[in-house]
C-alpha cells in the first residue's frame, strides 16, 4: 500500500500530524469550544428559507466580494457593546472582510504578509492553529512566551517583537487554551513595537468579563492592526463556517489578492446573513455561558483545583501530573473535554447546566 512518505509531499510537511480534537459521539461534549445551544425552531425555519431563495440560482456563481453579509456584520459590531463601550468608530462593509471561518481569515493574512523569508510570532500557550496555518504558507513561525499566569504584559510583548522583528504577531484575546484576556495597552505597545501586521484573535471576544474592551476600539489610525472575529462561537454557528475581521480598506485590498475567487458559497452568505439578523436571539445565551462559566471556576477552585481567570466559553484547569489519567477517566463517564495547553492542564467548554452538572459528578469521581 501506498503510505504519505512513498509522495513526492513537501519536505516540511513530512511528519506532520493534522490538525484535530478527536470528534467522538458522547452524551457530553465539552472539547471544542462550541455554544452549546442550538437554533431555535424560528431560526431553523428562516435559515431554512433563506437556502431556499437561494437554492434556485446555485448554476450561478455567489457574490464574490460578499458585500452585503459584510455589510450586516460591520452594523453588528457597531451595536455590540457589552459593557457600555461602543467599539470604536463606526465600521463599514469596506473594513469588514469575511470568509470560511477565522481559520481561513488567518490563512489569508499570512498569504498576503507572511510566506517566504517572512516571519510570524505568537505567545505559547495559544492557539495551536497559527502556528500550523503560518507554517503551511510558507512562513517561519516564532514561539514567544505568556507568563507564569498566561498573562502578557507590554514589556514582554514589546520585548519578544523587537528581538525577532516577525512581519505577523498574533495576539489571541481571550486566549486560547488559557481564556486570558489581553489589557488594551499590551496591543497597543505591540502595535508600537512592531514592524509589521498585528492581529488580535478575538474568536472568543464575546464571552469576556464586563470591563475587559475590544481591540475594535483600538483600529482608527492603525492600519497595522486586524480584529478577527467567528461566528462558530458565541454566535453558535460553528456548522455554517463563518470567520471574519475588522481592519483598514488597504487591508482588504491586500487579502483580495489571495483569496480563491467566490470563496464564499452563496449558501453560505444566505445562512450567515440570517444568523446576523438573528444575532440578539443568538447571542441571548451568552449571559448565561458566562455565568456558568463563572460558577465552573469557583466550584473548580473549591474543589482544590488550580484554574486559570476566564474571559472566554471554557476553562483551564489543572494541575494534573497524568492528565491523561484524568480525560481518560472522564470519557469513560461520558464527558469530553480537551487535553491541550501546557502539559499538567486539562480544558473544559462550558455546556448548559445540565452538561456542567454531568461534568462535575464525572470529575469528582475521576479525581
Ligand atoms: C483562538 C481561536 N481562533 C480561531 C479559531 C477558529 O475558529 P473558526 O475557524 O471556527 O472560526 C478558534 C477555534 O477554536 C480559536 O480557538
Amino acid at each position: 500500500m501506498t503510505s504519505l512518505d512513498d509522495l513526492p509531499i513537501r519536505a516540511d510537511l513530512r511528519g506532520e500530524k493534522p490538525y484535530g480534537a478527536p470528534q467522538l459521539d458522547v452524551p457530553y461534549a465539552l472539547n471544542t469550544n462550541e455554544n452549546p445551544y442550538p437554533p431555535s425552531e424560528r431560526l431553523v425555519k428562516a435559515l431554512g428559507a433563506a437556502v431556499m431563495d437561494v437554492a434556485g440560482s446555485l448554476n450561478r456563481y455567489p457574490d464574490r466580494d460578499a458585500v452585503a453579509l459584510r455589510g450586516d456584520l460591520a452594523a453588528f459590531l457597531n451595536r455590540e457593546s457589552l459593557d457600555g463601550a461602543p467599539p470604536g468608530a463606526a465600521l463599514t462593509a469596506r473594513q469588514v472582510w469575511a470568509a470560511n471561518g477565522s481559520n481561513e481569515i488567518i490563512q489569508q493574512i499570512l498569504q498576503a504578509f507572511g510566506g517566504s523569508g517572512r516571519s510570524a510570532l505568537g505567545f505559547e500557550p495559544s492557539y495551536s492553529m497559527h502556528q500550523a496555518i503560518t507554517r503551511v504558507s510558507g512562513t517561519r513561525w516564532i514561539d514567544a512566551h505568556r507568563a507564569e499566569d498566561f498573562g502578557l504584559e507590554p514589556e514582554r510583548a514589546v520585548a519578544a517583537i523587537k528581538e525577532h522583528r516577525p512581519d505577523v504577531v498574533f495576539l489571541t484575546s481571550p486566549n486560547n487554551p488559557t481564556g486570558t484576556a489581553l489589557p488594551l495597552e499590551a496591543i497597543e505597545a505591540a502595535l508600537d513595537a512592531a514592524p509589521g501586521m498585528v492581529v488580535v484573535d478575538e474568536a472568543y471576544g464575546e464571552f469576556r468579563r464586563a470591563g475587559t474592551p475590544s481591540a475594535l476600539s483600538l483600529l482608527p489610525g492603525r492600519p497595522r492592526l486586524i480584529v478577527t472575529r467567528t461566528m462558530s462561537k458565541a454566535f453558535a454557528m460553528a456548522g455554517t463556517r463563518l470567520g471574519y475581521l475588522a481592519a483598514d480598506p488597504a487591508v482588504l485590498d491586500a487579502l483580495l489578492l489571495v483569496r480563491l475567487p467566490y470563496h464564499l458559497s452563496s449558501v453560505t452568505q444566505a445562512v450567515a446573513r440570517t444568523a446576523v439578523a438573528f444575532g440578539d436571539e443568538l447571542l441571548g445565551t451568552v449571559g448565561a455561558l458566562r455565568r456558568e462559566r463563572d460558577d465552573l471556576v469557583a466550584w473548580l477552585r473549591a474543589e482544590g483545583l488550580t484554574v486559570a481567570d476566564s474571559d472566554a466559553n471554557f476553562v483551564l484547569f489543572g494541575t494534573f501530573p497524568d492528565r491523561r489519567r484524568v480525560w481518560e477517566a472522564l470519557l469513560e463517564r461520558g464527558v469530553l473535554i480537551r487535553e491541550v495547553g501546557p502539559p499538567e492542564w486539562l480544558r473544559v467548554s462550558v455546556g448548559t447546566p445540565d452538561e456542567m452538572a454531568a461534568f462535575r459528578t464525572a470529575l469528582k469521581e475521576s479525581l
